[in-house]
This record gives C-alpha cells, sequence and structure tokens, in this order.
C-alpha cells in the first residue's frame, strides 16, 4: 500500500507509469483523475491506481464498489489518499514528491515490516 504525497502536478502520476514500464507495461497509463481507479496486471502483480482527488464521499466510495478492490490485489498506488481517511487500509510506504526546478525529490518513508523489506531492496 503505496500512499504518493505532493501538491498537483508534483509527479505522482509519472512515478506510477514509471513503476507500470518497468514491470513491463506497455499500453497506456492514463491519470485516474475522473475514473479515480485504473487497474493494471504487470510483472505478474495486480496493480490498482487510485487518484482520489476528486472522491466525495463516503456513499460514492461504497456505491462505486471500491471496497472490494482491497482484496486479492497486490499493489496500491494511492494519490491524494487523506481524500479516503479511513477507508483505505493504512500504508506500507509513502512517498513524497517536491518539485526541484526540472526535476523532482522523492522522499519515501516505510511505516511496516513490507514497506521497509521494499525500500532495502531499493
Ligand atoms: N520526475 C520528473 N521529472 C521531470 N518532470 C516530471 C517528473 N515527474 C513529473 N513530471 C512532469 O510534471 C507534470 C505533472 O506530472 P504528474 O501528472 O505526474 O503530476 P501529479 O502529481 O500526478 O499531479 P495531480 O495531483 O494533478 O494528479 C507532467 O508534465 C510531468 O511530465
Ligand atoms: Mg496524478
Amino acid at each position: 500500500m503505496i500512499y504518493l504525497h505532493g501538491d498537483l502536478g508534483a509527479g505522482k502520476t509519472t512515478l506510477v507509469r514509471g513503476v507500470l514500464n518497468a514491470l513491463g507495461h506497455t499500453g497506456r497509463v492514463k491519470s485516474p483523475t475522473y475514473t479515480l481507479l485504473e487497474p493494471y496486471s504487470a510483472g505478474g502483480l495486480e496493480l490498482r491506481h487510485f487518484d482520489l482527488y476528486r472522491l466525495n464521499d463516503e456513499e460514492e466510495w461504497e456505491s462505486a464498489g471500491f471496497r472490494d478492490e482491497f482484496d486479492g490485489h497486490n499493489v496500491f498506488f494511492i494519490e491524494w489518499p487523506e481524500k479516503a481517511q479511513g477507508l483505505i487500509p493504512a500504508a506500507d510506504m509513502e512517498i513524497d514528491l517536491d518539485i526541484a526546478g526540472e526535476g523532482r525529490i522523492a522522499t519515501l518513508l516505510a511505516s511496516t515490516k513490507t514497506g521497509r523489506e521494499c525500500l532495502e531492496r531499493l
């Protein structure tokens, strides 16, 4: 469970695109700005990419069936996780992105054993 933090345009979606490409995904990776969720299968993993900026309330969350997504899938990237506080599982890792000129600075924080294991392999 990876939370992605950073201002609008900080590079959250671009980071997910990079990970998916590295896993061998060759199709488009579009921002889930309006769909809120884009699903992927890549590298033997089932990945779910959420952008919750436009999530209105818990009712919308439930009626979209998002709760069921948190069962049996492997990797979650969540942009704007604070919009679904109490609805999504706690993060294994949180990534903060800051704009630095034409590049970005990423700060990674592991909060569980799984998160620490991932961090140690980077
Ligand atoms: N590591 C990077 N280096 C240089 N440019 C980047 C980097 N990451 C993203 N960008 C550029 O910044 C712009 C915004 O990126 P992106 O859409 O990934 O941001 P975002 O954090 O997902 O924004 P939003 O909160 O609106 O979803 C894009 O034009 C992208 O090319
Ligand atoms: Mg985005």
